[in-house]
């Protein structure tokens, strides 16, 4: 067999060292531009598991790797004259040049040919070869020689970094926040052998044109990072080696394989500085490839194998550098936060570490960091233990008059049961179980304002007297029996109603039985949906007054609070998004028109509603679809919410079009709420596949939301909070009735969280000092 590879990056490297081991009879050949130890960059970087993983397949390489690597377990974090260190991490790191070294002797011991000044234009002369890798990196001429077939999305980001290095030696990976006179620099470094660090600089586009970089050369655009990091650098210079400032191209291929081809490391996928994979995905790639040379009968169905199997991977590790990447892009939005939080923002920044991850490694930091959250609740004019915090979740919570006792919501959610609008037994039980369970504020399904106002035939209202006699029973239950606060959610459903019940096919028409639809424009939902009607002023006029009369009937129930729904593509966010709203008069085109509606209703609704009494609005923050709502845009909204006087915006997102992709995953809307509390400076509740406790923890800990709502979690388990009050040893409210249960659940859940986390101990990944213990022992004979 005879196998290919253009590009002698790790990626090429250890494809060939690992193809070789698997068939030492094959001819395999690496081409590379450079010389063997021209190298650009300085060091590079692997946790733990990646090693572990390297170990697995090529143990004298990993034995070596890991002699050469300086290892460190701490992430410091430096703000604001701060310095937050965050043990347990398990990283190291080693010079790329020594990688590359390593790599090389390797392949060449097995007897894998390399050549070097070698720059390929074409891939011609390798017609006879079996196999033709392409690891040609990030400006992959081969990728850009087959464009069509690879389809390569280069998404280039806003930033500017630049890769220097230094002297310094450093005793953890060290992020530096600096304030400048310019705006704010970001540095991450870390040490990857004795006497060298690695920094990576990091800034915005108008912090950048601001400091003068543009137009300086490597030196002198070195020696200006000098003059803003010299406090912490001191004597030691800054090295450069290639060190010009770019953007970082985010790459995704859509195909990876080409006949007898495929597109290895950067070529085909890049992962930002910022999580430090770009050499790990490399590697893996390699391991991958092989693998499935291993496992499949022949090499096309080993290339289909390795792009199937290996793709989910890639996606996920990219999706992570996605969300930390965009989380420094941004970082001007947590400036202001208290050192702690900011510092506990960036460990948390890609979803990987929690709050109760962070509790296992350490646990003085989250303490720091519960009181520092009790600290801001105390401020609020809360008596709070501040020495001693319970975790986020069960920290109180006020809005107007209305106290919450906890941060957990039920999110509302329809349940297609009433009869007529009038909610029975189903929903006593429903709402009223979920209140015993421990909630700290329920929210209502979307309750209509009129009989067509009405999803669906099951949907709940309170338009007549029998509604408003049906909910005070089941509010007064709430209030009797639990501390859960109730918010009543009003809505119109546009052009989405005279629809199935959600088991009868979601968004579908009804087929008997409809009524006539309206929206701000007469566009259906799906094709074959009913034509709304577009409405006119006389028509909006009447709905306002539903709406009023609702809030009216809401406040004689005894709702706590009231939230107007203006999201997924409902009446109200039918105005506001672009592609849903094509009106020419005043309540079309731009946003400040687009919002008038949807603000007079509110406003009309306010002023009927008790001032000692708060409202939220539930807006979808992005419309998933070109040309509509963006997070951006969400901003804009919140704001022109809040100077009308909302006190909690409630982020959704989507389902305003039907042809919308929204990006799906764990906590996948807390991003937007992120973004609208911390730039539009509102109070939000964040919503959306957040399914445990540590998360809610996680996202209020880090100032990315002030209440956390869950919907489908709380279906199926009522007493989610009563749960997790148990867990984290937060006393809360719980009816005699039920008090041997409580009793039994804070007591066995003590043992419980022991045996856990003894368990997370000891699946630990393999630390420093085992690592260096091990790479310490004769090399082993292969
Ligand atoms: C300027 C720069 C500095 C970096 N510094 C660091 C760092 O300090 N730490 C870190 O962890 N990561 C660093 N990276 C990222 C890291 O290098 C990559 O993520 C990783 O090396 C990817 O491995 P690879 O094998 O896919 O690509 P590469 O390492 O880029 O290897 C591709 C190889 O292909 C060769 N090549 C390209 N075209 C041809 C051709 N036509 N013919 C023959 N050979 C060809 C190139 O010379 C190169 O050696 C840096 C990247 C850049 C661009
Ligand atoms: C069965 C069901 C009904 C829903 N009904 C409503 C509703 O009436 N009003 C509303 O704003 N959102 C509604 N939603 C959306 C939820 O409030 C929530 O935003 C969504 O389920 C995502 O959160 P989760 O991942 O915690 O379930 C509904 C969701 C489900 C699953």
């Amino acid at each position: 067999m005879k196998i290919a590879i253009i590009g002698g990056g790790p990626a090429g490297l250890y494809a060939a060292i690992l193809l070789k081991k698997q068939r030492p009879s094959a001819d395999i050949a690496v081409y590379e531009r450079n010389r063997a130890d021209d190298t650009f960059g300085f060091g590079v970087v692997f946790s733990d598991a990646t090693l572990d993983n390297f170990e697995k397949h090529d143990l004298p390489s990993y034995q070596r790797i890991t002699q050469e690597f300086a290892y460190w377990d701490d992430i410091a974090v430096h703000f604001r004259g701060t310095v937050h260190r965050v043990g347990g991490n398990g990283f190291c790191g080693c010079s790329r040049r020594t990688l590359l070294r390593i790599l090389q002797e390797r392949a060449r011991e097995l007897g894998v040919t390399l050549q070097f000044e070698v720059d390929l234009e074409d891939e011609s002369q390798f017609a006879d070869a079996d196999l033709l890798i392409l690891s040609d990196g990030i400006n992959s001429r081969f990728r850009q020689k087959y464009v069509d077939h690879f389809q390569p999305e280069v998404d280039l980001r806003a930033n500017k970094f630049a890769w220097m290095g230094s002297t310094k030696p450093l005793d953890a990976f060290t992020f530096i926040f600096q304030e400048t006179e310019w705006g704010p620099f970001i540095a991450h470094a870390y040490q990857y052998e004795a006497g060298h660090s690695t920094w990576i600089f990091e800034t915005d586009p108008e912090t950048f044109e601001r400091a003068g970089l543009t137009g300086l050369d490597e030196r002198q655009s070195a020696d200006r990072m000098k003059e803003i990091f010299g406090w912490f650098l001191g004597d030691h210079p800054l090295l450069i080696n290639r060190s010009m400032w770019r953007n970082f191209p985010m790459i995704r291929n859509k195909r990876w394989v080409k006949d007898n081809m495929v597109l290895l490391g950067d070529a085909k996928s890049t992962a930002h500085f910022s999580i430090g994979s770009g050499t790990k995905l490399a590697m893996e790639d390699a391991i991958a490839l092989a693998d499935a040379m291993q496992r499949a009968p022949n090499i096309p169905a080993a290339l289909d194998l390795y792009e199937h199997g290996r793709r989910e991977e890639v996606e996920k590790t990219q999706h992570a550098a996605d969300v930390s990447l965009v989380w420094f892009e941004h970082v001007d939005r947590f400036w202001d936060f208290d050192p702690v939080q900011f510092a506990f923002g960036v460990m948390t920044r890609s979803k990987a570490i929690t709050y109760d991850n962070l509790t296992l490694r350490a646990p003085d930091f989250v303490a720091e960091v519960d009181k520092a959250f009790a600290r801001q609740v105390r401020a609020k004019g809360f008596d709070v233990d501040v020495e001693k915090p319970v975790a986020p979740m069960f920290q109180p919570f006020k809005l107007r008059e209305m106290t919450v006792t906890n941060r957990a919501v039920l999110s509302p959610m329809c349940m297609y049961s009433a009869d007529e609008g009038v909610p029975g037994d189903f929903h006593l039980v429903h709402y009223g179980s979920r209140a015993i369970g421990g909630a700290g504020l329920l929210f209502t399904e979307m309750t209509c304002v009129s009989r067509d106002a009405r999803i669906t035939p099951g949907c709940a209202g309170l338009w007549n007297d029998a509604q408003e006699a049906a909910w005070t029973r089941i509010v007064d239950f709430v209030h009797a029996n639990s501390k859960a606060k109730f918010a009543l959610q009003l809505g119109h459903a546009g052009r989405k109603g005279a629809t199935k019940l959600m088991w009868d096919g979601i968004d579908q028409p009804l087929e008997q039985g409809g009524w006539d639809v309206v929206s701000a424009s007469p566009l259906p939902y799906f094709p074959d949906s009913q034509v709304p009607r577009e409405l006119d002023r006389a028509a909006m006029d009447a709905i306002k007054a539903d709406f009023v009369a609702a809030a009216e009937r809401g406040n004689r129930c005894g709702f706590d609070m009231l939230e107007l729904h203006c999201a997924h593509g409902y009446l109200l966010a039918s105005f506001i998004s672009p592609l849903t709203n094509k009106r020419t008069d005043g309540y079309g085109g731009a946003l400040e028109n687009r919002l008038r509606f949807p603000l007079e209703v509110f406003a009309a609704m306010r002023a009927a509603w008790p001032a000692h009494k708060p409202m939220s609005v539930r807006i979808s923050a992005t419309d998933w679809a070109d040309g509509g709502v963006t997070g951006d845009v969400a901003v804009l909204i919140a704001r022109a919410f809040g100077e009308a006087g909302v006190d909690l915006v409630d982020v959704s997102t989507g389902q305003t079009v039907c042809e919308a992709k929204p990006i799906y995953g764990r906590m996948f809307q807390t991003p937007f709420s992120d973004q609208v509390r911390n730039e539009a400076d509102v109070a939000t509740m964040c919503v959306g596949n957040i399914t445990s406790a540590d998360q809610v923890n996680t996202i209020l800990a880090a100032g990315r939301a002030d209440l956390v709502a869950l919907g489908r979690p709380h279906l199926v388990d009522p007493a989610f909070t009563m749960k997790a009050a148990a867990w984290y040893g937060a006393d809360t409210f719980c009816p005699p009735q039920y008090l041997p249960g409580k009793e039994q659940i804070f007591r066995n859940s003590v043992r419980d969280r022991q045996d856990f986390e003894e368990l997370k101990i000891k699946a630990k990944p393999k630390t420093r000092a085992e690592l260096t213990a091990e790479a310490a022992k004769p090399l082993a004979a292969e």
